[in-house]
């Protein structure tokens, strides 16, 4: 557990190259506990390699990484059941129902089986699924697919949650019922988050900070995003504006 005031993630000078292709360098940025921060940035500028350095599937070339205290590479065994993931796709088993795929990451924990299956549940009502959760995926709607898998991420109870662009498969009218719901929930639930898009709208919706990576140099642009913003159209599209031009200046 992180202590009061500590930076759930905290990332120092950070470099990842693969092979002469350097992706990440200068990168420093800190999410605190229970802030949900997106990171923008175009296509190939390093969002998904910045995630898998968090969720420590990578390791960093040079700096240092810090997940709820530890390095999420080197000491991975230490942040098991603390952090869920959530991707683009949505990843269910087919031949599970969606409780019986929301409970997976609790049985994998240890978990009684009853157990698990009444959190699951519980957690399927919180994403607005109940009544679904005898259904197969192939049953479901995309957005409904979608709802499992945070369900499936959330009900482990973590100290953070990473979604790599998840509901951008989606309709706009779907994803953005989505991204509200999800926010809430994460908001109600003081869940820390990072996630990553590479559309403004999407950042601007859900996130209390947006940051903008601009590869090998760090984040370009760092903005407090907050209900006054949301709510004028004015701010949100001169906001939206500012991120698109500095997005725009690494083409
Ligand atoms: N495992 C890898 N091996 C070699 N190169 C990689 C690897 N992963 C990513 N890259 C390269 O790193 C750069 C950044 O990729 P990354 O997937 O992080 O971008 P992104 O910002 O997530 O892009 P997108 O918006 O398209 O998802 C790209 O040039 C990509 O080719
Ligand atoms: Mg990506």
């Amino acid at each position: 557990m992180s202590a009061a005031g500590n930076p759930v993630i905290e990332l120092r000078d950070v470099r990842k190259a693969f092979g002469s292709n350097v992706v990440i360098e200068r990168l420093d940025f800190d999410v605190g506990k229970g802030e949900i921060v997106a990171l923008l940035g175009q296509t190939g500028s390093g969002k998904s390699t910045v995630l898998n350095i968090v969720m420590g599937t990578i390791p960093a070339d040079a700096g240092s990484v810090r997940v709820a205290g530890s390095d999420p590479y080197r000491q991975f065994a230490r942040l098991r059941g603390k952090l869920a993931v959530s991707f683009q796709t949505d990843r269910l088993l087919p031949w599970r129902t969606a409780v019986e795929n929301a409970e997976i990451g609790l049985l994998v924990l240890g978990m009684p089986k009853a157990k698990a299956r009444q959190v699951a549940r519980t957690w399927l009502d919180r994403v607005k699924l109940t009544g679904a959760g005898d259904l197969y995926p192939h049953q479901l709607s995309g957005g409904m697919r979608q709802r499992v898998s945070l369900a499936r991420a959330l009900c482990v109870d973590p100290e953070l949650v990473l979604l790599d662009e998840s509901f951008s498969q989606l309709d706009h009218v779907t994803s953005q019922t989505l991204r509200a719901d999800f926010a809430s929930i994460a908001r109600e639930f003081n869940k820390t988050c990072l996630f990553v898009t590479h559309r403004i709208d999407d950042a601007m919706e859900m996130a209390d900070r947006v940051l903008v990576l601009r590869p090998g140099a760090g984040i370009a642009l760092e903005e407090g995003i907050d209900a006054s913003i949301r709510s004028s159209l004015q701010r949100r599209s001169a906001l939206h504006d500012k991120i698109a031009a500095v997005m725009g200046a690494e083409a």
